[in-house]
């Protein structure tokens, strides 16, 4: 993403890609880490309010998908077939990986998972962010998922009030609490770090180039459509 030699929209080429994990959290934040059978417990009500804030950023992402031009109109089963292939293993694997270390876990270990998904998510919209910039000034168009907008709210950490740091510090862990937690981080890093592979092998292997398509406008001289289409990845030169 930041090698400005490569196009801004190829760029954000592996957008594709992540469809599956993006429209997946708001699921794992509605369905996972969300818990509000009891109100007893301190960090699983900063756990649920986080989820209020963060299960519904997908609807941004649609948003991008189609001002990136990345909804041309095929069958229903190509999409899915696309959504669920090889390229895209570990995007699914992110969303199973992640459910499978919270679900029904301590709050606890959710918070801990949660700020590992926030600071990886903080790193990759800071860099999103800048390549989106560059796109917005040559296409006038807006995007909120990649863009400013969603770092704005993605502050690197849980959602909360203010005094969610100072809540959290004053957990007390136990020796045999705090491996666990340790362990759910590692394993956060390590599944986004494969998805993160993925997503590069994607957007180095699928040519993006904005074309005309029969029926698209042409918005202040940009002309409006996106061809993607599988390419040897020596053709990009990377
Ligand atoms: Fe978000």
């Amino acid at each position: 993403m930041e090698d400005r030699h490569i196009s801004p929209l190829q760029r954000l080429g592996f957008a594709p890609c992540i469809a599956h994990f993006i429209l997946s959290f708001g699921d794992l934040n509605k369905y996972v880490f969300r818990d509000e059978s009891s109100d007893d417990d301190v960090i699983q009500n900063l756990v649920n309010e986080h989820t209020y804030e963060d299960d519904h950023h997908w609807q941004w992402f649609l948003h991008d998908l189609k001002e990136l031009g990345f909804n041309r109109s095929q069958c229903f089963t190509d999409t899915l077939r696309v959504l669920w292939s090889d390229e895209t293993l570990r995007t699914r694997q992110l969303s199973y990986q992640l459910s499978a270390c919270t679900l029904n876990a301590d709050p606890v270990i959710k918070m801990a998972a949660i700020e590992a998904i926030e600071a990886t998510g903080n790193i990759l919209f800071t860099h999103a962010t800048q390549v989106a910039k560059e796109l917005e000034i040559t296409t006038g168009r807006k995007y909120i998922y990649l863009g400013q907008f969603h770092l704005n709210v993605e502050t690197g950490h849980a959602a909360g009030g203010k005094d969610i740091e100072a809540q959290l510090a004053a957990v007390v862990l136990s020796a045999e609490r705090m491996e666990q937690v340790l362990q759910v981080v590692t394993h956060v890093f390590e599944v986004f770090t494969s998805w993160l592979d993925e997503m590069l092998t994607y957007a180095q292997t699928h040519a993006h180039a904005q074309t005309q398509l029969a029926g698209d406008g042409i918005i202040d001289g940009i002309v409006d459509g996106i061809v993607s289409v599988p390419i040897n990845p020596d053709a990009l030169g990377v």
